[in-house]
Formats: C-alpha cells, sequence, structure tokens
C-alpha cells in the first residue's frame, strides 16, 4: 500500500477529530436515532468532512459511512466519524474516529485517531501496526488471571444482553481487571498499544470494528469471533487478544456455548 495514501488518511482522521474537538463540551444538536440511540451535528459534520476529503482524494475508492451509508463494492472507506458518541455528548473524553479502507468486505487499512490523547493508531495489511510513529508489537500475553482486559454492552440489542452477560459472568470471575470505556474503536486501538491485553464484545457494527479489526491483527493481536470462528465486519461477536490469552478465552467462551 502506498505511503502517500496512508499519510493522506491520517492527515484526514486528525481533521475530522478537530472537528469534534470543536464541539466537544460545548451545547450540541442532538436527534433521536434507532433503538436508545442518539446522534449529534458532530457526528453528520465529521463524516460530511471526511465523505467530501476522501471523495476528493480518490475519487476511485467508495464511502460508507455509519450516519448516511453508501455502497460497500469493490475498494471502499468504512467510516465511523464519531465511535462513542453517548460519552461524547455528556463531556466524557473517550471516543475516537475510525476510518478503515475495505477490499472485497475485507479491511486492509485501519486508521483510529482519538483526538483527546493527541494519538493515531493505524495498521496496513502487511506493514504492521503503529503509534504516531511507535511500532506496536504484542507479545505473546498472559493468563486470564493477570490480564486486564475491555468490553461493551449490547445496549441497543436486548436479545443480546443474556448471551452476553454469560461472558461477562465468566471473565470477571477470572481476569484482573476489566472496564467499559463506551468506545469499540478506542478499545481496539488500545489492545493493539497493549494497554489491554484483550477485548471482546457482541452486537458491533462494521463501522465499528473495520479499522480496529486490521489494526489488532497487523500488531500481533489474535482476532476471531468468541469461539475462536473467522471474524469478518459482519460477525455478531469479536474477540481480539494476545496469543496465550484468546486460547483460554475462547476455551471459556466455548464451554459455555
Ligand atoms: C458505539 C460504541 C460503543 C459500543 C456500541 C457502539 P457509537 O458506537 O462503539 O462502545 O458498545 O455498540 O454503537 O454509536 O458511539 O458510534
Ligand atoms: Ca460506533
Ligand atoms: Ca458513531
Amino acid at each position: 500500500m502506498e505511503k502517500d495514501l496512508i499519510k493522506t488518511v491520517i492527515y484526514a482522521s486528525k481533521k475530522a477529530g478537530e472537528i469534534l474537538l470543536k464541539h466537544f463540551g460545548r451545547s450540541l444538536e442532538v436527534e433521536g436515532k434507532g433503538l436508545r440511540d442518539i446522534v449529534t451535528n458532530a457526528d453528520i459534520e465529521s463524516e460530511d468532512f471526511l465523505r467530501d476529503f476522501l471523495s476528493k482524494e480518490f475519487p476511485e475508492i467508495g464511502f460508507y459511512g455509519e450516519e448516511k451509508g453508501g455502497n460497500l463494492e469493490g475498494l471502499v472507506w468504512m467510516v465511523d466519524p464519531l465511535d462513542g458518541t453517548k460519552n461524547f455528548f455528556r463531556g466524557l473524553d473517550v471516543f475516537a474516529v475510525s476510518i478503515a479502507l475495505l477490499d472485497g468486505k475485507k479491511p486492509i487499512l485501519g486508521v483510529i485517531h482519538i483526538p483527546t490523547k493527541n494519538l493515531t493508531v493505524w495498521g496496513a495489511k502487511g506493514m504492521g501496526a503503529y503509534a504516531n510513529d511507535r511500532k506496536l508489537e504484542l507479545d505473546e500475553g498472559d493468563s486470564l488471571e493477570n490480564s486486564f482486559l475491555a468490553t461493551g454492552f449490547p445496549h441497543g440489542n436486548p436479545e443480546l444482553v443474556d448471551p452476553y452477560i454469560e461472558t461477562l459472568r465468566e471473565i470477571l470471575k477470572r481476569a484482573m481487571g476489566v472496564r467499559r470505556m463506551g468506545s469499540a474503536a478506542y478499545d481496539l486501538a488500545m489492545v493493539a498499544c497493549g494497554l489491554f491485553d484483550g477485548f471482546w464484545e457482541f452486537g458491533l457494527k462494521p463501522w465499528d470494528t473495520a479499522a480496529g479489526a486490521i489494526i489488532v491483527k497487523e500488531a500481533g493481536a489474535v482476532l476471531s469471533d468468541i469461539y475462536g470462528g473467522e471474524w469478518d465486519i459482519f460477525s455478531q461477536t469479536i474477540l481480539t487478544a494476545k496469543r496465550k490469552l484468546h486460547a483460554e478465552m475462547v476455551e471459556i467462551f466455548r464451554s459455555i456455548r
């Protein structure tokens, strides 16, 4: 993949981050969207900017955004213009811009920009993963009892709550610590950085996970569904963790399937 393309996408993610920061902590226009979900003018402004900018820079690449949709065929940008909208709306500073490049619905480049940390985490197929300029290389990890994990709650999917709670119960009994940050892209970026040893969640959407998926893989984490099966952007569950931990978690999740 061309370095210039990557640089341009990183630049775009930072510009979108500036748009978010301009609105953060100020009064927002907010609308309801789906089940107990919201969208703000910051989500829309960030997505509109990314659509315009990326379409002008790369007219041959399609665009799909969480808020306004698009086409998924061929080469396409898959964008979550503000991951962690509820945090953002309430003034909690955990949120991210997430941009993936999909080729035939498979992520080949991911850029996650976290404006409040001034941090851009990216990874490209065969090129490794980086946090700003630092190369990310995860070790094989430790056992669950020595691991610090992130997760997310399936709040907008009532039918997923019970099966999710089953998994949470088992992990809470065994892990060193579990956090729910409220932004899946942030969680995935932090797994790549080694801040979290692993992450699992139910019911995420392609724009939440596409960028993070390629980043964690390129950083050296294992990525699958929670039972160890192949993950794709439409999978109902996601599990990523350092190698040893991943195997232990898969075994636990299979035992309660
Ligand atoms: C949400 C966040 C959250 C996850 C939700 C997502 P949004 O994305 O990633 O962590 O638990 O399922 O919908 O709506 O803030 O872009
Ligand atoms: Ca999201
Ligand atoms: Ca979003």
